[in-house]
């Protein structure tokens, strides 16, 4: 419950393909929620708007664009729920995010598209609160279910990206003021639960501020 005009936390979920991040994500919903705090699960890309469904048909190779075109459209995605966004967190819900425009960045500066152009047409989306990046192996992640059925789900590329994600970690802990956190998700379910939980019982406890803008 939102103690008087308290605004929700901005929470968003990280890391490669088959990391966990979606059931990861739908469970801090739940736990949230039981907690009597009042949670909606997001994710990026949303497929259900138009700018989603071309998106989801790249993903699918159903359709090829340029990756500049494509790097575009994903962003656009998120500007697009911006406004709900920032509407949700001032109504006083917290929003658990399943990727956020880390994915835009690293899975685009790993086709080789330069990483400044990929942080750019980002800058200044609400920033998260608190990111925890789930972070696995590649070989472990490649093990689970389903891999390969995407365009990106190629180990050699997510290899590529889990580096590009633990630079933006450097500099998000270095420069920047909302907060990074790894998690090891090589662990079991429940393990990998527990420390997400931690992290967001004391972001919960703090007083967040007004909500931030990324990368200004
Ligand atoms: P999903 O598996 O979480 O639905 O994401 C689909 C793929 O899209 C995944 O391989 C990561 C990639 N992606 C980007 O390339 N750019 C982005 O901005 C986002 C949100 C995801
Ligand atoms: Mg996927």
């Amino acid at each position: 419950m939102p103690s008087e005009g308290r605004r929700g936390a901005f929470i968003v979920i990280e890391g490669l393909d088959r990391s966990g991040k979606s059931t990861q994500a739908a469970a801090l919903v739940s736990r949230l929620e039981e907690t009597g705090v009042s949670a909606k699960l997001m994710k990026f890309p949303d497929r259900t708007t138009p700018i989603g469904r071309m998106i989801d048909a790249y993903l699918r190779s159903e359709s090829d664009i340029d990756d500049h075109a494509i790097h575009l459209l994903f962003s656009a995605n998120r500007w697009e729920l911006a406004s709900n966004i920032e509407r949700t967190l001032a109504s006083g819900t917290s929003i658990v995010c399943d990727r956020y425009a880390f994915s835009g960045v690293a899975f685009s500066a790993s086709k080789g598209l330069p990483f400044e152009w990929c942080r750019s047409p980002d800058v200044s989306l609400p920033a998260p609160d608190l990111t925890l990046f789930l972070d696995i192996s590649p070989e472990k992640a490649k093990e689970r279910g389903g891999y390969g059925e995407e365009r990106y789900e190629k180990e050699e590329m997510q290899r590529r990206v889990r580096e590009i994600f633990a630079a933006i970690a450097t500099e998000a802990n270095e420069k920047e003021s909302w907060k990074w956190t790894t998690v090891d998700a090589g662990m079991d379910l429940e393990s990998v639960s527990k420390s997400i939980w931690r992290e967001v019982e004391s972001l919960l406890s703090a007083d967040h501020g007004p909500i931030q803008r990324l990368w200004t």
